[in-house]
């Protein structure tokens, strides 16, 4: 897995603000979104392109125009919703395929409760959206589970990432054959017992949307 963190004075600023406990859910809420659109950057740079000629008022222009089939943005359910808007902002052609995960919070694997997704993903790039990469259990399910539909190239977007996640992802998904990036605005310093990466920013899905 190819792992880019993304390095800008506006991305630190903006997730050095999400972490800060004292930030509320409106706070949050508007900041991730906007930290993904920055990150959503970075993640599309390898997005697939169809040169096309355009006509100017002046002369014809050769420029380029996303590919077909359009990619595929993949928010992980509850927290990734977070971050469809801010992806969408600059993918607004991409389609919407949703994942359901959840956690064991005491055996830490990741099991899909919900799956709402083309049956076939050949020739899609599919970007997955999960704001925490802690043990990895999720995203590993659900970047074999886009593979397996066809797709064939993957972008994992997160806020953050544990290293023990990103080891366990490259594990799980050695021989996965397709190509694989982590697009990340921090790699942090480990989980703690519980799971959660430190220092982290808390339970993600309860800072955008409260404790449920
Ligand atoms: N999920 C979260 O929301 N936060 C963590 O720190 C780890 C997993």
């Amino acid at each position: 897995m190819h792992v880019h963190v993304a390095d800008h004075p506006l991305i630190s600023h903006k997730l050095t603000v999400l972490r800060d406990e004292r930030t509320d859910s409106p706070t949050f809420r508007r900041l991730a979104d906007e930290l993904v659109t920055l990150l959503a950057y970075e993640a599309t740079r390898d997005v697939r392109v169809d040169p096309v000629t355009v006509q100017t008022p002046v002369a014809e222009a050769r420029g380029v125009r996303l590919s077909t089939p359009q990619p595929l943005v993949v928010p992980i359910l509850r927290a990734g919703l977070g971050m469809l808007e801010g992806m969408q902002r600059l993918l607004p052609t991409a389609e919407v395929g949703f994942l359901g995960m959840v956690r064991n919070e005491e055996t830490l694997e990741a099991t899909t409760y919900a799956e709402r997704l083309p049956d076939d993903l050949a020739r899609r790039q599919c970007y997955v959206l999960d704001p925490m990469l802690a043990t990895g259990g999720t995203l590993s399910a659900a970047i074999e589970f886009l593979v397996q539909r066809g797709a064939d190239h993957i972008t994992a977007v997160t806020l953050l990432a544990a290293p023990e996640g990103i080891a366990r992802v490259e594990a799980d998904l050695a021989d996965i054959g397709v190509p694989v990036t982590l697009v990340t605005a921090g790699l942090d310093e480990r989980l703690n017992d519980k799971g959660y990466i430190v220092p982290g920013l808390g339970d993600a899905g309860d800072r955008l949307y409260g404790v449920v």
